[in-house]
């Protein structure tokens, strides 16, 4: 079970009225209206330099329309919403999205027959999945990318699969346009970031669910631990080995060194004897405009004519371009440069089904990082939500950031 942190709102300044709904008492709600959690511009310019956009807004919880179910879709009471770095980052105006968030995990309270039989989801059902504005308290999500909460998992956790999960499936299983190989067993792995919420689903995917040959992973040192526990076979801490500045093959001795040193011993899993650090893929989750760029050096490290970087970010905006190309043409292959994908998640019914059962299974499993309450800030006029945009824009959140207790799991 993950070691979730119930965490309190900071109490902040009151959110400025910009709309008529915002002067309604945050707790409120009618037949027409919810509760759901809303970025307000701050009232005051942040202190020190901005990285990301959320950080000049406030998160606050205030009356918004409630959405009405229609075919082909479900209406959820929201039980939890997780919180991912494109919330904070990708601010969208209200009439495109009424509230925050893209993870959720809720209860089936509306669904057509038609739907339900299609989906063999029904009402009362708990279920998980992402669906943009989900820190609220009902959406009406699409069934398709929707699936059930198996019982061991907590609100919480279920709350923290959609993007996460999704994305990193999809960079684990091939499920893009590029036509790269799947992980296998015979695949050596390397994942950059293993301790965040990306890189712990992959982690778990491709030890537990891919069966790779080998897992190897960067992080800080402090999560050494953690990152073993969620299926790492070796780590490669970035505070002491200086991955931007060290040359291609120096750097290859070491990452051999380091994983016949903490795999060498070990009976059941040594290290790869053809292991030269090389790769067949390299996940990229950290590489980002605000900070790192691990492309060129994870480049080097690929298998020679045969490995595979994959990317969910890039440092430089043309990257970025020829990924949302490849998708919005399926052109894949033709767009990305060789050998290199750049994607945005495409969950389906078997994707989202495989999550369940493998979560169901116990190979995966959701850590959460933080829980921040809802009703805590929906109760309190001076209380904010800011808790948890500030924590995911730390980059130090190990697993999942997720806003609870949003409505009651029953
Ligand atoms: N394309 C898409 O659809 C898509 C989907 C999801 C996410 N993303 C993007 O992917 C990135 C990761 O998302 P996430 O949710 O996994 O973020 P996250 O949870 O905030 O990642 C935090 C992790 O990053 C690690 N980290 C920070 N600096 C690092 C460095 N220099 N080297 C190695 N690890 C470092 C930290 O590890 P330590 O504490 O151990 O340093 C921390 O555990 C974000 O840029 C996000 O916007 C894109």
């Amino acid at each position: 079970m993950a070691q979730a942190r119930l965490r309190g709102t900071t109490p902040g300044p009151s959110p400025p009225s910009l709309d008529p709904s915002a002067s309604m008492a945050c707790g409120s709600s009618s037949a027409d209206t919810m509760r759901g959690a809303v970025l307000r511009a701050k009232a005051q310019k942040p202190e020190g330099k901005v990285l990301y956009p959320g950080q000049k807004y406030d998160l606050i919880v205030s009356s918004i329309p409630k959405p009405r179910c229609v075919a082909g879709k479900a209406l959820v009471r929201v039980v939890a919403a997780g919180v991912n770095p494109v919330d904070c980052k990708l601010i969208l105006p209200s009439w495109i999205q009424h509230a925050f968030g893209r993870d959720y995990c809720g209860v089936v309270e509306e669904i057509t027959e038609e739907t339900s039989a299609k989906r063999g989801i029904k009402v009362g059902d708990t279920v998980m999945g992402m669906s943009s504005g989900s820190c609220c308290e009902y959406i009406v999500a699409d069934t398709e990318t929707m699936t059930k909460v198996p019982d061991n998992m907590t609100p919480e956790q279920a709350a923290g699969m959609g993007v996460a999960y999704m994305t990193s499936y999809d960079a684990i299983f091939a499920g893009t346009t590029v036509g790269r190989p799947p992980v296998g067993e015979n695949t050596r792995v390397l994942i950059i970031g293993g301790s965040g919420g990306t890189g712990l689903a992959a982690l778990q995917l491709a030890r537990r669910c891919a069966c790779a040959r080998l897992v190897a992973t960067v992080c800080s040192g402090r999560n050494e631990q953690l990152v073993k526990q969620e299926g790492a076979d070796v780590v490669f801490d970035y505070t002491k080995i200086d991955f931007a500045a060290t040359p291609a093959e120096e750097l290859k001795r070491i990452m051999t060194e380091e994983a016949v040193k903490q795999m060498g011993t070990e009976e059941k899993r040594p290290a790869p004897d053809d292991f030269r650090g090389e790769f067949d893929l390299v996940y990229d989750c950290v590489s980002s405009m605000e900070d790192h760029d691990y492309r060129p050096v994870a480049n080097q490290l690929l298998a020679p004519g045969a490995g595979h970087y994959v990317a969910i970010n890039a440092a430089r905006p043309a990257f970025w371009m020829q990924g949302l190309l490849a998708r919005a043409t399926g052109l894949g292959s033709w767009v990305l440069p060789s050998r290199e994908d750049l994607f945005l998640p495409a969950p389906n019914r078997e994707k989202v089904d495989n999550m369940s059962k493998w979560f169901g299974e116990g190979k995966l499993r959701v850590n959460v990082d933080t829980v921040v309450d809802f009703q805590k800030a929906a109760s309190d006029a001076n209380a904010n939500l800011n808790e948890a945009i500030d924590r995911q824009l730390s980059r130090r959140a190990t697993g999942k950031v997720v806003i609870g207790n949003i409505g009651s799991p029953k």
